[in-house]
């Protein structure tokens, strides 16, 4: 497929969870494609953590599910959102999070075979990096790139090997800039950005702190402590676990209006102390940085050939653990399309729905970050803090919190209020995971949506409408469990019937061989390859026993079909070339 005016079909410009879930992506696919980044290795701070089931099925897909969950703190170790005065001052509210409390486990447990995991970035980048070198990607750190520029034909990158200064140049046919907030691809090439930035400064300080006697019987991802006289933003700093439990990121807000911080070792093991409320804990400093809240999405994701994904397209504050989550799954949706425009089998217009689907996701997900930060303002004052008050003030508040009188009473109805409003924070499984696509590689089968039972944002309702990820159930395979999702994906379409669904399954391999395309077909049900014992898949399926329903390599319905059709073969074949934006 390269031509001598190219080094590579596909430059990847970052490598951190976006560039390097494209990067192992692309080789799984067999394109040729560099990956560069600026610094030497992958990221050597934790950052961020919270790992959901969507990104968990990437990762299942890429055969690393079980590698990340051995290094992860699993879901059940997650739980407890807890708001206390310091560690071992007083406990004022908790929250069971991340779906493990009763009332949402089983929303969770139902909706994907895959479980929200606590990773830090830097021990989760490299499993990433692993899985792209065992398919033989080429990944080049130290590597920065200083211009890019393209034309008709290809992308040409300038780049510098940072530790001897000899520069060179990539060419290629398409680029994806996964190089970050701060990246060089997006400014120079002028992608326009809505939004703001410098919404907020804040400090990470990753630490070592035994505190396991102040969370076991509380286990938990966050730790917000609250101090009386400290009413900033988010409050006095709060405890992320990295190592259960020992070690720590203590992230805290401050306005720059009041002067930079003292961020010598002296100043934050002080915090630290000051937090924790014990000072024969020992604290040890491993690094301290600063960042801001950005609230900011690209207009564009896409300018001829290059793509944004990332952090590169949409910067957004670490609440709701969006992130790197949103970066996985952007290069998810990226990468087949890019293969299958570069092997010949889709024309080039699919590229254009990269933007179409996963803008509307950015876009969600900037602002639902943001607005789960405003939100936390009312627990603040619920707790009874304002701004400008002693420490004397706010433990007074603090009492009337407990107190027995009409004041007491309404503060503690306000407290509920606020706690329950981090739901949308915390448990917002809608969000995570109820990503609907609409584009012109999805193709409409003349239904709506389903009407919505319950808040979009909180629950996620699975659907096989056209753009829907693919529901999750439980079928039986001789003796082995598989889910629907292990049965799609792979880099190639899928195409699910039922029991009288078998001339979909012949018109799957009709246009799979003449079209030369990953197609493969599978029937669901009583007796069938796949068996539907538990009738799971019945009940989500929303089409008949004859019906199909054909499943994109990112697990996202393509199209479907209610019932068997006079020719299969031809319907199948005119959906196919439809999404494929071929003519
Ligand atoms: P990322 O910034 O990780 O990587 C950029 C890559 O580009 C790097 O490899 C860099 O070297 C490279 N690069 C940059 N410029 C280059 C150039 N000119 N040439 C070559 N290479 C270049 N997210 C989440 O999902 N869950 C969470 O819980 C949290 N929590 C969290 C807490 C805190 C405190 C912060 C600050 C952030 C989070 N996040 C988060 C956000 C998360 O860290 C962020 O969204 C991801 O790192 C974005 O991944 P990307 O791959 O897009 O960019």
């Amino acid at each position: 497929m390269n031509t001598a005016e190219f080094d590579a079909d596909v430059l990847v410009i970052g490598a951190g969870p976006a560039g390097l879930t494209a990067s192992a992506l692309l080789a799984e696919h067999g394109i040729n494609a560099i990956t560069i980044s600026k610094h030497a290795g992958t990221a050597h701070s934790p950052r961020a953590h919270i790992t959901n089931q969507r990104t968990m099925e990437v990762f299942r897909d890429l055969g690393i599910e079980e590698r990340v969950e051995e290094l992860a703190v699993p879901n059940e170790l997650m739980g407890n959102n807890v708001w206390a005065t310091s560690f071992a001052g007083r406990e004022l509210a908790r929250l069971m999070t991340w779906g493990s409390g009763v009332d949402r486990k089983a929303d969770y447990d139902r909706a994907s075979p895959c479980s929200m995991c606590n990773i830090p970035q830097h021990v989760l980048e490299p499993v990433i990096l692993e899985a792209a070198r065992e398919r033989d990607a080429a990944i080049r750190f130290d590597t920065e790139l200083v211009e890019i520029s393209q034309d008709e034909n290809g992308v040409t990158g300038l780049v510098r090997r940072r530790s001897t200064g000899a520069e060179y140049t990539i060419r290629s046919r398409y680029a994806i800039a996964a190089d970050g907030g701060g990246g060089t691809t997006a400014k120079q090439l002028g992608f326009e950005f809505d939004g703001e930035e410098g919404l907020g400064c804040a400090v990470n300080v990753w630490l070592e702190a035994d505190l396991s006697r102040y969370t076991r019987h509380r286990p938990g991802t966050l730790y917000w402590i609250c101090q009386p006289g400290n009413d900033y933003w988010v409050g006095s700093g709060t405890f992320i676990c990295v190592k259960p439990w020992t070690e720590w990121v203590m992230l805290y807000m401050y306005d720059p209006a009041d002067g930079e911080p003292d961020l010598s070792e002296e100043a934050v093991t002080e915090r630290a102390h000051a937090t924790i409320g014990d000072r024969d804990v020992a604290v040890r400093i491993k690094q301290v940085s600063q960042w801001q809240i950005n609230h900011l999405i690209s207009r564009q994701y896409r300018e001829g050939r290059v793509f944004l994904a990332g952090d590169a397209a949409h910067r957004h504050p670490p609440a709701n653990g969006l992130g790197t989550n949103t970066s996985v799954q952007d290069s998810y949706n990226l990468v087949w399309k890019i293969a299958a425009v570069l092997r010949g089998e889709a024309g080039e217009d699919l590229l254009d729905t990269y933007h179409a689907e996963r803008h509307p996701v950015g876009r969600q997900v900037v602002d639902r970050a943001m607005k789960s930060v405003q939100d936390m303002r009312p627990l603040s004052q619920a707790f009874g803090f304002a701004p400008g008050q002693s420490a004397e003030d706010g433990w007074r508040s603090l009492d009337e919190l407990q107190s027995d009188t009409p004041t007491g009473r309404q503060r503690r109805e306000a407290l509920a209020e606020a706690v329950a409003l981090q739901n949308y924070q915390f448990n917002a499984h809608g969000v995570e995971l109820g990503q609907h696509y609409t584009s012109t590689a999805i193709v409409d089968d003349g239904t709506s949506l389903p009407p919505r039972h319950e808040d979009p944002e909180l629950y996620h309702q699975p659907s096989t409408h056209p753009g829907s990820p693919i529901p999750h159930a439980w079928l039986q395979r001789g003796n082995q469990r598989a889910s629907t999702v292990d049965i799609v994906g792979g880099g190639r379409f899928a195409l699910i019937a039922g029991i009288g669904g078998a001339p979909w399954i012949d018109a799957a391999s009709a246009v799979a061989d003449e079209m030369s395309i990953g197609l493969v077909g599978h029937r669901i049900g009583y007796g069938c390859e796949y068996d539907d014992l538990f009738g799971e898949w019945s009940r989500l399926r929303e089409v008949g026993d004859r019906g199909c329903v054909l499943v994109r390599p990112d697990r996202h319905i393509a199209w479907r079909s209610h019932d068997l059709v006079a020719d299969p073969v031809s319907t199948l074949r005119n959906v196919v070339r439809q999404l494929l934006s071929l003519p």
